[in-house]
């Protein structure tokens, strides 16, 4: 492919991944309009329910006001189950306003994402929507004894068919959501670790003190890559030589704060910040499939996704074929950036067959969860990545 093609797909696919952007819903700035609604919005981001909901089409929002969260709240609900709950107020239907009245005989059973993500035990977590009299509609959960104590109060925001969000007038009750979670605290991160062959790497984190960093990001959601023994074993003289600081940040950039499942990770490429990132240290990653695998290229190494520890929401640990190495503390080994920029500015410079299949993955993956700059960025790096490969 000659080098003007290659530059004007890779303005194509910009103004693509733009545009894509710019039209999928966003909850939490719907929400933001609306100051009454903000104590929801807040648990929405805080429970990580909001990415979810980001990522789903044809979804309805059931919104509580502040008054109807305060008196939720007042359950003093762990995080986990108050995720159970909310998750209990997005249905995985389309309804307007409209739509409400115009039930089929009245009455109805739609699934909520507390159903659809598996955390329901049985049929609990399915919402009834009852048109009752004087126009008024009822919800409840329908392991609520028949109960629908709450009901419609008014439409915030209908983008047909992608979001609805509907105000309504309390919370759910239902048992099974406000249900005790067997808690993710009762793992024992390095403990499970130590039992699945990550023992070396569990000993780290306990040394160097990084590991309550780890613990206390458990509740709220957190993604762990861990090494095998033997793995770290070879990378082992590196980490000597890393002073206190650095030995921490090389093993904080092991964890993510937000829960990823397999399947998430695979529809979530992209550059993702990690437990070590601090403002101007970045010690970020980017997240790309490699056919059926899952890889983290790091700039200086590219590590590969081997197994699963343990995957429980809202904690799942990985298990990787290579030590994550940070461009913040290691120089990639090949690196000769000026040379590869005057050799690809010269005609003959053409990119061979494997790079331009790394773009069009790329192309493919790169555009959920990026801002504009986010993807300039990915772009850029990916722009430099071809750079590389015109000096091979
Ligand atoms: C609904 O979502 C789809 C896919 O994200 C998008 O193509 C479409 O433009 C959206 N519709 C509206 C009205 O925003
Ligand atoms: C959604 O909007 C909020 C507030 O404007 C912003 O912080 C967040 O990054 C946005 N999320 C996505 C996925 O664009
Ligand atoms: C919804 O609840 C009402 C009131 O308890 C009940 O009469 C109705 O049959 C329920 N609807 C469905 C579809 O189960
Ligand atoms: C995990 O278990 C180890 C060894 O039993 C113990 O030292 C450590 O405090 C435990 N960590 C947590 C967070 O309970
Ligand atoms: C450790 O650091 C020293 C001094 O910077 C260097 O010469 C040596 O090669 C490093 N060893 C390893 C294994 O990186």
């Amino acid at each position: 492919m000659p080098p003007i093609t290659t530059t004007l797909s890779l303005a194509l696919l910009l103004l693509l991944l733009l545009f894509t952007t710019a039209k999928a819903h966003n909850i939490t700035r719907i929400l933001a309009k609306h100051p009454e609604f903000s104590s929801f919005n807040h648990y929405l981001t805080l429970t990580h329910l909001a990415s979810e909901i980001n990522r789903r089409e044809t979804i309805t929002v059931l919104a509580l006001d502040n008054a109807a969260m305060s008196s939720l709240l007042s359950k003093q609900l762990p995080l986990y189950t108050l995720r159970n709950v909310l998750s209990l107020h997005v249905l995985v239907d389309y309804f307007g306003a409209k739509k409400l009245h115009q039930i089929t005989s009245g009455t109805t059973l739609t699934a909520s994402m507390f159903q659809a993500t598996g955390s329901a035990p049985g049929t609990s977590g399915y919402v009834n929507i009852t048109d009752l009299n004087a126009g008024k509609v009822g919800f409840g959960p329908e392991d609520n004894g028949g109960k629908l104590d709450a009901h419609y109060v008014k439409s915030l925001v209908e983008i047909p068919y992608n979001i609805s969000v509907l105000q309504i007038s309390q919370a759910l009750n239902s048992a099974e959501a406000e249900a005790p979670t067997p808690g993710p605290k009762q793992f024992n991160l390095t403990t499970t670790m130590a039992k699945q062959g990550c023992k070396s790497f569990a000993s780290l984190l306990t040394a160097s003190g990084a590991d309550s960093t780890f613990d206390a990001n458990i509740d709220g959601g957190l993604t762990v890559f861990c090494v095998t023994d033997s793995v770290l074993k070879a990378f082992m003289p590196k980490y000597n030589n890393l002073t206190a600081a650095q030995k921490v940040s090389l093993l904080l950039y092991h964890g993510i704060p937000v829960y990823q499942s397999m399947q998430m990770l695979k529809t979530n490429n992209g550059i993702m910040n990690t437990l070590a990132t601090n403002g101007a240290n970045k010690y970020d990653f980017t997240i790309q499939n490699d056919g059926e695998d899952v890889t983290l290229k790091t700039k200086v190494v590219t590590s590969k996704i081997m197994g699963i520890l343990i995957d429980e929401e809202p904690l799942v640990i990985y298990k990787v074929d290579k030590v994550l190495l940070p461009r913040e503390l290691f120089k990639p080994e090949a690196a000769q950036a000026p040379k590869a920029e005057k050799e690809a500015d010269s005609p003959e410079a053409d990119a061979p067959d494997e790079s331009e299949d790394q773009t069009a993955d790329s192309n493919d993956n790169g555009a959920s969860g990026l801002d504009g700059r986010r993807m300039v960025m990915v772009l850029m790096s990916l722009s430099s990545g071809m750079l590389f490969y015109h000096v091979n």
